[in-house]
């Protein structure tokens, strides 16, 4: 599960800047703009780290600071500082704030900052958790008993998995359980999103760079496969990457070695590669674009998770395995499914696979009064989902509003496919994330 970040400071737009940087990194991420905001939400959002303002209207950062570590001690808080408040920031340190960082700031101190706290609080985690939660997969299906099986097979090789399947299958649950299977699993398990991140980044993301590698490396990095040094590195949605990343992958596979950007050393990694595709690899290879050497290194051992409305028999299992985990987390007593909500939930499309399966099920707990849910309780939208988008799903007459109200459906859609990740839904629809962050705000769709 990504770290949550609650970033507080008055001023709208650094708030929008830190918001997109750490969602960027792949954290969830929340900006108020006041301590009394930040008092409120907290339990609400649950915050792992918080990046808080020292100047603040009303009640200000060090009181805030004081408050938050008393809602929870174990918060990591990161005071910001503009000119003149460098020396509250320092003090804050004693009142328990874990770092403080001068603004202006660059995105790397920010998230390097970020990462140390994340660190130390997963070493003194680790150090009281005694074995490593494996989060199962469910299911019945044929399918699914031939994927345990094979997991159990390959899961204590070193051999190179790729996972193929829709969005939503289930293909990072499957990479976790294979490295947590394996005996690389007390190692970090280090998962990067070839799809998003700009092409320009991707080598110092993968690799690392020297301090002054290029403009805007102000110190050395490392890269991803340094950190997995001894575990596993998920390489998600590979087919995305560029045929020239491509090939500087190839040769890492070869020579088991990394070079940072801009370094002439050779770094040995012992990096165990899962790699997964929402698309058929073979078909890009095919249209010239994915190497057919690397599709082979990759593929040793192949795993194909087939679309949801393939295997519906895991349907029950799923819904209910969701089910009893949102009324747990939400504190709700346990609820059941009635027998006909379960046999439409089977008939349904389910484009976004489990993951909306899930999605759904936590709407529909959070939003039903009832202890046994029914049929009126199912979202219209997944019914009509199942009969295809035809016009007379849209009751407005005007084109407008007929336009909106199709693009609004269009964007929770793709919203759901992609977990809420805002910035892979608008990868995944072909507009700048500024456009689509708007477009959210129109339609008043919440994260
Ligand atoms: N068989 C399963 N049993 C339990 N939970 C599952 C199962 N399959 C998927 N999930 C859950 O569904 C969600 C989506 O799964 P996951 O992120 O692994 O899919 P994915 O194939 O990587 O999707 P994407 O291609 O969109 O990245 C996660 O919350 C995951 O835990
Ligand atoms: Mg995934």
């Amino acid at each position: 599960m990504s770290a949550r970040i609650l970033i507080v400071d008055d001023e709208p737009s650094i708030c929008e800047i830190l918001t997109d940087i750490v969602q960027d990194e792949g954290y969830t991420a929340q900006a108020v703009q006041s301590g009394e905001a930040a008092l409120e939400i907290f339990h609400q959002f649950r915050p792992d780290v918080i990046l808080l303002d020292v100047w603040l209207g009303g009640i200000d950062g060090i009181t805030t600071l004081k408050k938050l570590k008393q809602l929870n001690p174990a918060v990591g808080v990161i005071m910001m500082s503009g000119h003149g408040t460098i020396n509250t920031a320092v003090k804050a340190t004693r009142d328990g704030a874990y770092d403080f960082i001068e603004k202006p700031f660059t995105m790397e101190k920010i998230l390097l900052v970020i990462r140390n706290f994340l660190d130390i609080a997963q070493v003194s985690r680790s150090l009281v958790k005694p074995a490593i939660v494996c989060p199962p997969i469910i299911g019945s299906s044929a399918a699914i008993r031939q994927l345990d099986d094979t997991i159990a097979r390959v899961a204590p090789s070193n051999g190179r998995v790729l996972i193929q399947g829709e969005n939503g299958t289930g293909k990072e649950l499957i990479a976790r359980q294979i490295h947590l299977r394996s005996k690389r699993a007390e190692h970090p398990f280090i998962a990067i999103n070839c799809a998003a991140i700009p092409e320009e980044l991707i080598e110092s993301e993968l690799f690392g760079h020297e301090k002054g590698a290029f403009t805007g490396a102000h110190q050395l990095k490392t890269g991803k496969f340094e950190h997995a040094h001894g575990g596993t590195l998920f390489l998600d949605e590979v087919g995305d990457m560029s045929l020239n990343m491509q090939a500087k992958l190839l040769r890492v596979l070869e020579e088991r070695a990394i070079t940072r950007v801009g370094a002439l050393a050779v770094i040995p990694v012992d990096v165990r590669i899962i790699a997964a595709s929402n698309k058929r690899l073979m078909d890009l290879v095919e249209q010239g674009d994915f190497r057919q050497d690397l599709f082979y290194r990759l593929s040793v051992i192949p795993i194909d998770v087939p679309p949801l409305r393939q295997r519906t028999s895991d349907i029950p299992l799923l819904a209910e395995h969701f089910l009893a985990q949102v009324c747990a987390e939400e504190g709700i007593a346990p609820r059941t499914m009635s027998a006909d909500a379960m046999a439409l939930l089977m008939s349904a499309a389910w484009p976004g696979n489990v993951r909306q399966l899930k999605n759904v099920i936590e709407r529909m707990t959070i939003m039903s009064p009832n202890v046994v849910i029914g049929v009126a309780d199912i979202p219209t939208d997944l019914l009509q989902a199942e009969s295809g988008s035809t016009l007379s799903n849209t009751d407005e007459v005007d084109l407008r509003r007929a336009r909106e109200q199709f693009e609004k459906r269009f964007i929770e859609e793709k919203l759901v496919q992609c977990d809420q990740n805002i910035t892979r839904a608008a990868e995944l629809m072909g507009i700048d994330r500024v456009h689509l962050h708007k477009k959210l705000k129109l339609y008043g769709i919440r994260k």
